[in-house]
């Protein structure tokens, strides 16, 4: 696959606050650094999906009803409205760089790293970790799952044992998500929950 980068990058930026744009860089970054642990074999296609993951972020919530209707995405009452641009990212970046470049893997990635889901893929999980933890993230929570992480990561000796911290990690960043949405009154997705759960009693294997 021949990725155009600063064609990416600039197509990005026309849709994004520079503070966005710079917490997009950072995801992408970080999604790099996982896949150096876990997925050596899809750096270029995880740097892209990094890249990709907040597209429409920054688009008002009348505009993610909208691009909902457009693509047929179906909203389930519930969901909270900052959810919506997981979703509408997703068919977004389709649109934009196609199926091609936009397949199954990446869609995944844009379109669950909110809220995770049961059985996510590695590269899923990737993207969604990386959204939680990339450098430029200084809210405590964001600081402890980072560290968390890294602490642990740079000890493992085996892929098991690595897959295991990853693992461990998720199941903290879901309950961290959980008790934050508690403490301020607001609604937990269920995908939320049913994702911590899922990461409580799996345990992660490598992709063949
Ligand atoms: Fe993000």
């Amino acid at each position: 696959m021949n990725y155009d980068w600063e064609f990416i990058k600039a197509t990005v930026k026309v849709f994004q606050k520079d503070k966005r744009y710079k917490h997009t860089l950072g995801v992408a970054n970080e999604a790099l650094n996982l896949g150096r642990i876990f997925m050596p074999n899809k750096l270029e296609k995880l740097y892209f999906a990094g890249l990709l993951h907040d597209i429409t972020k920054d688009f008002n919530t009348e505009k993610q009803l909208e691009m909902c209707k457009k693509f047929e995405i179906s909203v389930s009452p519930s969901i909270a409205p900052k959810l919506l641009h997981s979703k509408t990212g997703a068919h977004f970046a389709k649109e934009i760089f196609g199926d091609e470049f936009v397949d199954d893997e990446v869609f995944g990635g844009i379109c669950y790293h909110t809220t995770g889901r049961v059985n996510m893929s590695l590269f899923e999980i990737i993207i969604y970790l990386a959204d939680y933890i990339e450098d430029g993230r200084t809210f405590e929570d964001c600081v402890y799952l980072r560290e968390f992480f890294y602490d642990r990561i740079n000890e493992a000796k085996t892929m098991q044992e690595k897959l295991e911290i990853l693992r461990k990690t998720m199941v903290l960043s879901f309950d961290l998500t959980i008790k934050n949405l508690i403490s301020e009154d607001k609604q937990i997705d269920c995908d939320t929950v049913n994702s911590r759960n899922y990461f409580l009693t799996n345990t992660l294997e490598l992709e063949s």
